[in-house]
C-alpha cells in the first residue's frame, strides 16, 4: 500500500533521516520505534507531506505522493494523528471534528461519518460543545483521533498516541488501533512504548539516527537481543 524506498530529508543543512526505506502493506499495523530523536515524526511528515524530502520515492497504492501538498495525500488516504493529540485549542470538539472532513471525497457524508466518530468515542459526543483546550490529554488523543478518522482514511499513521498518558487510557487508545485495524484501516504507529508497539503490530521498523537500523516481523523483534537490551530493559 504504501512503499518507501531511499528516503532522505533535511533541516537545512542537517540531515534528519538516511536512505530509509520501508513497506506497509494492506490491513496490516506496522509499528516504527525508535529513541528520542530518532526521525520518528520526520518520517511521518514527510510522508503526510508536511516535509519535503531531498531525495528518495515514496508510492501510495501505486501513485507517486513524493513532492504534493498535504491536503493532496490527505485526499488519497493517508491521515496523520500528530504528536501530543495536537488539535485546534479554540474550537469546539464538534468543530474540530468537522475540521478533519474537508477532503471533497467525504465532506458530502461527514454527518454519517460524525454519527460512526461519536459512537467510537461516545465521550467526544458528550463534549461536542465544549472547546477543545479545556479537555483531557486522553481525551485531547480521542478527539485527534476522531477528527483523523473523519478523512476516512485507508492509512492512518499515529505518532505516539500513548505518550504522556495514564495506563487506562493507552490501554483504550491501542484497543481502537486493533479496533480500526479490524475495519480495514491500515496502520503506521509511532511509538516509544516499545513493548506495547511491538505486541500490537505485525511488521516493526528500529529506527535509529535517522537510519532503519532492523526490521522483522513483531515475534522475531521481540526475541532479538538488540531490541531487548536497547528498548524493552532486558
Ligand atoms: N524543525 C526542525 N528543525 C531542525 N531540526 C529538527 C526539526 N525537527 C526535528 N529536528 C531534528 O531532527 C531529528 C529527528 O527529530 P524527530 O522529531 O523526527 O525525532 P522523533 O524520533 O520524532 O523524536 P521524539 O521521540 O522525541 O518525538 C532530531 O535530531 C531533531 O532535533
Ligand atoms: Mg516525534
Amino acid at each position: 500500500m504504501l512503499e518507501i524506498r531511499d528516503l532522505c530529508t533535511c533541516y537545512g543543512k542537517v540531515q534528519a533521516l538516511w536512505d530509509v526505506s520501508l513497506q506497509v502493506n494492506e490491513g496490516e499495523i506496522v509499528a516504527l520505534v525508535g529513541s528520542n530523536g530518532a526521525g520518528k515524526t520526520t518520517l511521518l511528515n514527510t510522508i503526510s507531506g508536511l516535509l519535503r524530502p531531498v531525495s528518495g520515492q515514496i508510492t501510495f497504492l501505486g501513485k507517486m505522493i513524493r513532492g504534493l501538498p498535504p491536503h493532496a495525500i490527505v485526499e488519497l488516504g493517508i491521515s496523520q494523528v500528530p504528536e501530543g493529540g495536537r488539535v485546534f485549542p479554540e474550537m469546539t470538539v464538534r468543530e474540530n471534528l468537522e475540521m478533519g472532513a474537508y477532503p471533497y471525497r467525504v465532506w458530502r457524508d461527514k454527518e454519517a461519518t460524525l454519527k460512526q466518530v461519536y459512537q467510537l468515542f461516545p465521550l467526544l459526543k458528550e463534549r461536542e460543545k465544549q472547546l477543545a483546550r479545556t479537555l483531557s490529554g486522553g481525551e485531547r488523543q480521542m478527539l485527534a483521533i476522531g477528527r483523523c478518522l473523519m478523512s476516512r482514511p485507508r492509512l492512518c499513521m499515529f505518532d505516539e498516541p500513548s505518550y504522556g498518558l495514564a495506563p487506562l487510557v493507552v490501554a483504550e487508545i491501542f484497543r481502537i488501533i486493533r479496533h480500526l485495524r479490524d475495519q480495514g484501516i491500515t496502520v503506521l504507529l509511532v511509538e516509544q512504548n516499545v513493548r506495547r508497539a511491538l505486541e500490537i503490530a505485525d511488521r516493526a521498523y528500529v529506527l535509529e539516527n535517522g537510519r532503519i537500523c532492523l526490521e522483522g516481523a513483531c515475534t522475531e523483534l521481540l526475541e532479538n537481543d538488540h531490541v531487548r537490551r536497547a528498548y524493552l530493559g532486558l
